[in-house]
């Protein structure tokens, strides 16, 4: 329920997005990219190390292993832009085979300030590249980075680590387009995305025993209140992850214990939540190979060779576009 004032003094979307999240009719939701703030960036970093969660480190092996033959596909005068770029540590084995050829520019684009920094001092030895961040939405950056291009120099945007899976449907389909329309004919992207594996797999990979996944999701909660005053009693959600079998990916949750009611003071709100009711707050979609390949067609690119990890099933796409 709305509370009857104005919010015209306090800014920001994630005021907004609280807003129209936590309102909306039928599930309650609350978007992903705000689970990385400094603290939620610094736990995922924790989730990439964890033994149940494969992803990261499938990702990685394919980069460090295949590095040289993906820049092989990608000759001349390459500046790369990656959109989330992490701690930076996976995209070292790229840009390190760019500048054996040359000078490299490199442009992460990050929503996160923590993990702008972290890729920063992790790439920070690195003599021929030069890095210049943009904190940024990823399409905003990437239309900086298209306006810097210099004559014959053609973009190589990195988009890792499978983020395109926490799209939904047409969603991911609108966001490849998008990268297409800023891009020109014959720029690159390298795509990862994580395959299907057995269900028990996938949930112990966003649910995993140390309660690592449970923290990270919860932390949302944590910058509610300390963002917008919210009063979220943590000990009454629990994390969820569960598998939606019609749209082939995990869901992660946070479920109310009871029925309660939480104030969000600086969004004039206040919500009721019903016991076991939940709060989406992301979904990771997983692929089949081939289904890379269709939707890379559908969104204008051309999928000139893909490489899969054989310890965990994670895809690396290089598309073209068309
Ligand atoms: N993009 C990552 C993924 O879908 C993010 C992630 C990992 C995540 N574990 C999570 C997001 C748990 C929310 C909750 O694999």
């Amino acid at each position: 329920m709305l509370m009857n004032t104005t919010i015209a003094e306090v800014s920001g979307d994630l005021l907004l997005d609280v807003r129209n999240g936590l309102t909306k009719e039928g599930q309650k939701e609350l978007p992903s990219k705000y689970l990385y703030d400094e603290v939620g960036s610094k736990l995922f970093e924790v989730i990439s190390g964890l033994p149940e969660y494969g992803a990261t480190r499938a990702d990685e092996r394919i980069l460090h292993t295949h590095a040289d033959e993906i820049v092989e596909h990608a000759p001349g005068d390459i500046a790369v832009a990656e959109l989330g770029s992490g701690s930076g540590r996976k995209t070292r084995w790229i840009l390190e085979a760019l500048s054996r050829r040359r000078h490299t520019s490199y442009f992460p684009i990050e929503i996160s300030a923590t993990a702008l920094a972290m890729c920063r001092r992790e790439l920070s030895d690195m003599e021929a590249i030069s890095i210049v961040g943009f904190e940024r939405e990823y399409l905003d950056g990437l239309l900086e980075v298209a306006a810097r291009r210099r004559d014959g120099q053609r973009i190589l945007v990195l988009f890792l680590g499978s983020t395109i899976g926490n799209f939904d449907h047409p969603a991911e389909i609108r966001f490849l387009r998008e990268i297409r329309m800023i891009l020109d004919p014959q720029d690159f992207l390298l795509l990862g995305t994580d395959l299907e594996k057995p269900i028990p797999q996938l949930i112990v990979a966003y649910d995993d025993p140390l309660g690592v996944t449970a923290a990270f999701n919860l932390n949302l909660l944590v910058r509610i209140n300390r963002e917008l005053g919210a009063d979220f009693d943590l000990t009454q959600f629990r994390h969820v992850a569960r598998f939606n079998l019609a749209t082939r990916g995990v869901e992660m949750h946070l479920r109310s214990t009871c029925d309660q009611v939480v104030r969000v003071p600086k969004a004039d709100l206040c919500v009721r939540f019903l016991r076991d009711e939940t709060i989406w707050t992301e979904s990771s979609h997983k692929y089949a190979p081939e289904e890379v390949v269709q939707i890379a067609k559908e969104a204008g690119f051309h999928c000139e060779a893909q490489w899969i990890d054989g310890e965990w099933p994670f895809a690396e796409s290089l598309l073209i576009a068309q």
